[in-house]
């Protein structure tokens, strides 16, 4: 290529995992893309917190700093790159950088999930790029799919496994019969998991990515606050274990469902059939099914996290923004704007449900737990009994498809039985 190509400039909030995986990925693979781009991309400064940090990947001198402003206030930085995740600062450079007329990519979920409306808007009102693919799944490339190629579409659901950690502890617990605990300090000694694996156990993670995904594919606002949220801290060994007797699967589910009065929005450990498309998503691996209109069902799989799988989706974005930049097609956008669909409660969702029981191990107990259900009208679908030790009996029970406020009531009275020692865990199951 000739020396005298075009130069895009580019300043990195970041070079951590992300940060390092899209430089590292931009490196081995840069005359193919300047072919493709026909301009080069040039990224002249990054901003990290340890300069002295060692890196996986060849730097040019003087290329880090630790001043935001090198990169903020250099008219010459077209484009800023934000991987250092949290909401601040990275919110207010972001909000700077547009304002100076820098596109942006960043990979940031929260601050997407929390402050993205108002960041795409300041985009959009002067005709700036505005592209996060790598802050869902990794390096799937699911946000484009769903603005572009399936933009037509009206989406009627969409059901994600967006949560390596989460997933892979899942596998573990499966695969080899460890404990929660076993599973998780495996995935801890090997990297995925966090030294506070809160984020990613208790659901954080996923309920940031549903929404993003969810204001994507049905162009509304979704108030994190209104997405029903429970980890996988509950599941133990012996749910698995059953759940496979009965032919099913857990997996942590991301769930967005169009309803005629408003959108289900929840994330939370469910029991899905072996033949399902997501049961055989495993270990860190992600997928995102959907079901739109004229499509129809579609699934989309890859690894969902990793310094050249998410490095990959923020690489593809860079390159999208420097497209526009050449060809003057910077700033397009929805001009519908997002609505404010419904967030319907999660007492008013309807599920299959699998309920363990602990009772006494004596006649009439089956009776008398079974007619609890049926008085709150909860049909049961199917049952297993197995003995738990000399006095106990464990019950495991699947509903056919309820409101989840009877379930509930249903259940306080279960645990008030005189025979019944506990509930000891309850999970939905996705049909
Ligand atoms: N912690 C996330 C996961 C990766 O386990 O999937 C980054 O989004």
């Amino acid at each position: 290529m000739p020396d005298s190509l075009p130069v895009i400039s580019v300043g990195f909030f970041g070079c951590g995992v992300v940060g390092s995986g899209a430089l590292l990925a931009l490196q081995q693979n840069a005359a193919a893309i300047e072919r493709q781009l026909g301009a080069r991309l040039e990224v002249r400064r990054i901003c990290v917190r340890d300069p002295q940090r060692a890196r996986p990947v060849e730097l040019a001198p003087g290329v880090l700093t630790t001043d935001p402003a090198a990169i903020l206030d250099d008219p010459s930085i077209q484009v800023v790159v934000e991987l250092m995740g949290g909401v601040q600062p990275a919110g207010d450079y972001l909000l700077r950088a547009l304002r100076g007329g820098k596109h942006v990519v960043t990979a940031n979920k929260e601050l997407i999930a929390k402050e993205g409306p108002a960041l795409f808007a300041v985009a959009a009102e002067r005709g700036l790029d505005f592209f996060c693919e790598g802050s869902v799944a990794g390096g799937i490339p699911i946000l484009r799919a769903l603005q572009v190629s399936l933009a037509g579409n009206r989406f009627s659901e969409l059901i994600g496994i967006v949560n390596g950690t989460t997933n892979y502890i899942l596998t573990q617990m499966a695969q080899t019969g460890k404990s929660f605990d076993q599973a998780l300090g495996e995935a801890q000694a090997l990297g995925f998991a966090e030294a506070d694996p809160t984020d990613d156990v208790d659901g954080f993670d996923a309920v940031y990515k549903l929404a993003i995904l969810a204001s994507m594919a049905f162009g509304t606002r979704v108030p994190l606050d209104r997405v029903a949220r429970q980890g996988i801290r509950n599941i133990t060994d012996r749910d698995i274990a059953y759940a496979r007797q009965m032919g099913y699967v857990i997996k942590l589910l991301a769930i967005a469902r169009r309803q005629d009065d408003g959108l289900e929005l929840r994330v939370h450990p469910a029991l899905l059939r072996v033949s399902h498309p997501l049961a055989s998503v495993n270990d860190v691996y992600n997928a995102v099914f959907a079901h739109g209109h004229a499509v129809g069902e579609v699934m989309f799989f890859g690894r969902g996290a990793g310094s050249l799988p998410t490095g990959s989706s923020v690489l593809g974005d860079l390159m999208e923004v420097a497209r526009g930049i050449r060809c003057g097609g910077s700033g397009r956008v929805n001009s519908a704007g997002l609505a404010d669909l419904p967030i319907l409660p999660i007492e008013d969702a309807q599920s299959h449900y699998y309920v363990r029981t602990e009772t006494a191990d004596q006649p009439g107990v089956l009776a008398a737990v079974a007619g609890v259900f049926g008085k709150h009208e909860v049909s049961l679908e199917s049952m297993l009994q197995k003995r738990a030790d000399e006095q106990i009996a464990e019950i495991v029970w699947i509903t056919h498809r309820t409101r989840e406020g009877r379930l509930q009531a249903a259940l306080r009275e279960i645990e008030a039985l005189p025979v019944v020692q506990r509930v000891s865990n309850c999970i939905r199951v996705e049909e």
